[in-house]
């Protein structure tokens, strides 16, 4: 359709058909027989009548095509003037085929491995018939105790969550949405929804502008900058005002300043939850401080759908934003072709074929692979020699269950499990004893009674964990090597999934505890949404490799990881804590008056653990050995004009192949406003040969210099600066240089 024609369309609508669009409920109201049982059931809190759901605009999380098409075409029956549904679904980490979690994703610093599982994930969703896709989410995330942290594709830094943002709307949205497999991303939370106080979702976030816009805003930048159609607002309170109602940051942050032309949806109910904030003192006034924000859909809350109308009626400045936000949802519908065919890139045929594919499949495990983060490998005891005889040990073990708390629609019969693809691969040399559960009954029961499922009780729940703990004893006796495979409930990490204890469960550490007293060699494969705590038991421990929730070819790339026909090559995008005392921690910090380096009194320290993180920023083992030696920069002078070249050798200094990641940091020694004690500004992800040296070169510009100074001025600032390259955070080798303004 045609600019004119889509005005046209616009100026034939009633009021109610208008409002109607900017009105997101879930679909099942279209499927259903009994419309009105949906209406006065699920949907009752939002007091929409009959009439007003055959206006809205979108629906929430229908997707199949037969079933959107079922909507579709119920809706468009009994719709005036056609104007097709627009399909919106959460495929945070696959849709048939679960990926890794997005914060797993994340730790693969591997930009082409993230675009090809978000376009497997855009290709699969869209001939499903999703329109938009409520992805990336790209929050700053530096509290693990936040449960969300594993949705959170860049983690605790902002350069990381630039890069996967702009990677990630460019490999949904292709460059015209109408092509088969292309959708539009709706990228999320804005704003510095990672920064709820005390990781507690959904709780306040107040910190300086500055603060703001150097660390938090620049992946939502960088992700409109790529183009995205939607940005979906954020639960929290920003500097006294809930996000969804933020003048400030829509109108003049996102719109003005930022250029976003598209559509801001709120996040579920979140417009009525400005009442409860006590912001909008009631209904009307909660539609009237949405609608001058900016918020162009209300998604299930029904203020939009009841308030509105009358708004508009009153006040010309209110229907004149109507007209705007009602014209930016019907441009996204011709975008994606909507006007032609009301199905899209929806296709039956496509989707019996493409989903779930083989060459999927194995494409996904080769991607799963590198997002594990191999974090301890003590006498390289990984990878095992098949010829050793491996207990495998843990609730972990033989359990579809790992693909995440996002993965609803993903199509579980191919998991396969880490015991049938170990017995696959080694008949009789494994044997399995479970040891323990997931979480005892009474956790799962406090998690799972919230989401209104019956309580379960189970009789002498005590009794049985000894005596699973004892028959895992029985089993690993008989072993070389004790294989554990323990971590999260899949339900303890994601939305509202806070947590002030991260450590792994408690009959879990018991379970190590007791295999401890073996003293057989014990390596732990952990699946987790979130940093964990790990200090107590780590200790015990002869290998860790993290491998977050995998999905779907999880089982089979861990199975070829152990046994060394892969080589880990992720490195963590989050700190891990030493406990959940030390929460946020994270690298890109500044430096106290009295840094901690000495076992002294008065500086700034905790007296009970270390200040540092247990596994830092940027961390990750492989099973190559590799030497960073010869830091050379090519000048220790620059102008703004100017650039100095880093160079470092690294030797591969093992028999094995494999990646690694070589990251470079700045530190501003001295500025107007005080500068974080390293950041990272660049990275390569570079294959080694066994025994090859490589010289590895990054290019230092005046641009990685740039930093919010007090004025909110992007600025370089004249000065003596320095440059480190190393394997990660912490174990780096640096240089000095300086950087003259002129
Ligand atoms: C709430 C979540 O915060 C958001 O991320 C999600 O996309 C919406 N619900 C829709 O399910």
């Amino acid at each position: 359709m045609k600019h004119k024609e889509i005005l046209e369309l616009l100026n034939k609508m009633t009021i109610e058909e208008k409002i109607g669009q900017m009105v997101q409920i879930t679909g099942d109201v279209f499927l259903s027989e009994d419309t009105n049982s949906v209406l006065t059931g699920p949907l009752k809190n939002l007091h929409l009548s009959k009439e007003k759901i055959y206006h809205v605009g979108s629906v929430l999380n229908i997707i199949g095509a037969e079933k959107v098409k079922k909507v579709q075409d119920e809706y468009l029956s009994k719709s005036r003037l056609k104007i097709p549904l627009l399909f919106m679904d959460d495929i945070i980490n696959g849709y048939k085929i679960a990926f890794p979690i997005p914060i797993a994703q994340g730790c693969s610093w591997n930009t082409k491995a993230i675009k090809e599982m978000t376009e497997i994930s855009s290709m699969e969703s869209s001939i499903a018939g999703a329109n938009v896709n409520f992805s990336p989410m790209v929050d700053l995330s530096r509290d693990a105790r936040w449960g969300r942290v594993m949705e959170s594709i860049g983690g605790e830094d902002p350069l990381l969550g630039e890069i996967y943002a702009r990677t990630m709307v460019k490999a949904y949205q292709g460059k015209n949405l109408f092509e088969v497999g292309k959708m539009a991303s709706c990228v999320k939370h804005i704003a510095a929804y990672g920064a709820v106080e005390a990781g507690r979702d959904y709780n306040t976030v107040d910190m300086s502008e500055r603060e703001f816009r150097q660390y938090y805003l620049p992946a939502y930048k960088a992700a409109i900058e790529a183009g995205a159609e939607m940005l979906m607002t954020s639960f929290n309170i920003l500097n006294g005002i809930p996000s969804t109602v933020n003048k400030w940051l829509i109108q003049e942050v996102i719109r003005k300043e930022l250029g976003f032309k598209g559509i801001v949806i709120s996040d579920y109910g979140a417009v009525e939850e400005t009442i409860t904030h006590g912001y909008s003192a009631n209904e009307t006034e909660a539609a009237k401080n949405a609608i001058t924000a900016g918020i162009d859909i209300d998604m299930m809350s029904g203020i939009y759908a009841n308030h509105l109308k009358d708004l508009c009626l009153q006040n010309q400045e209110i229907e004149n934003k109507v007209n705007e936000s009602v014209l930016r949802i019907l441009t996204l519908k011709n975008k994606l072709g909507l006007f032609e065919n009301p199905y899209g890139n929806t296709n039956e045929e496509k989707e019996k074929t493409y989903i779930m594919n083989p060459i999927n499949l194995e494409k996904a495990k080769k991607l799963t692979q590198e997002t594990f983060v191999l974090l301890k490998n003590k006498n390289h005891v990984l990878p095992l020699q098949k010829s050793k005889k491996i207990a495998l040990i843990g609730p972990y073990i033989d359990n579809i269950g790992i693909t995440g708390s996002w993965s609803m629609f993903s199509d579980r019969t191919k998991n396969g499990t880490i015991l049938d693809i170990f017995k696959e691969k080694m008949g009789n040399q494994v044997i399995y004893a479970k040891g323990c559960e997931i979480l005892r009954q009474e956790e799962i029961n406090k998690i799972l009674s919230a989401d209104g499922s019956p309580i379960v009780h189970v009789e002498n729940e005590r009794q049985k964990e000894q005596d699973m703990i004892a028959s895992a004893m029985q089993t690993a006796k008989k072993a070389d090597v004790i294989l554990l495979a323990l971590g999260e409930h899949y339900k303890q990490s994601g939305e509202a999934c806070s947590r002030s204890n991260i450590a792994l469960p408690e009959n879990q550490i018991q379970l190590i505890n007791e295999l401890y007293t073996l003293s057989k060699p014990m390596i732990l494969i952990l699946f987790n949404g979130r940093p964990i705590e790990l200090n107590t038991i780590e200790p015990k421990l002869d290998a860790i490799l993290e491998v977050w929730f995998p999905g779907t070819t999880g089982a089979k790339a861990i199975t070829e990881m152990i046994l060394g026909e892969e080589n880990p090559s992720g490195k963590l995008t989050m700190s891990f804590p030493q406990n959940v005392g030390q929460c946020p921690v994270y690298y890109n910090h500044y430096n106290t008056g009295r840094p901690h380096h000495d076992n002294l009194r008065y500086l700034s320290r905790y007296q009970d653990i270390p200040t540092e993180s247990f596994y830092p920023f940027g961390y990750g083992l492989s099973y190559c050995d590799f030497k960073y030696t010869e830091l050379y920069l090519n000048n220790h002078k620059m102008n703004k004009n100017e650039t100095i070249t880093v160079t470092i050798k690294i030797e591969n200094q093992s028999d094995y192949a494999g990646y690694e990641v070589i990251q470079l940091y700045i530190q501003d020694l001295y500025g107007s406003v005080v500068r974080p004690v390293k950041e990272l500004k660049a990275f390569k992800k570079e294959y080694f040969k066994p025994h090859e040296i490589k010289y590895i070169h990054f290019n230092i510009d005046m641009h990685m210099l740039k930093f919010w100074n007090e004025k909110l001025e992007l600025v370089a600032e004249s000065g003596e600066f320095k440059a480190f390259v190393g394997g990660d955070s912490v174990n780096v080798l640096e240089d000095r240089f300086e950087f003259v303004d002129n």
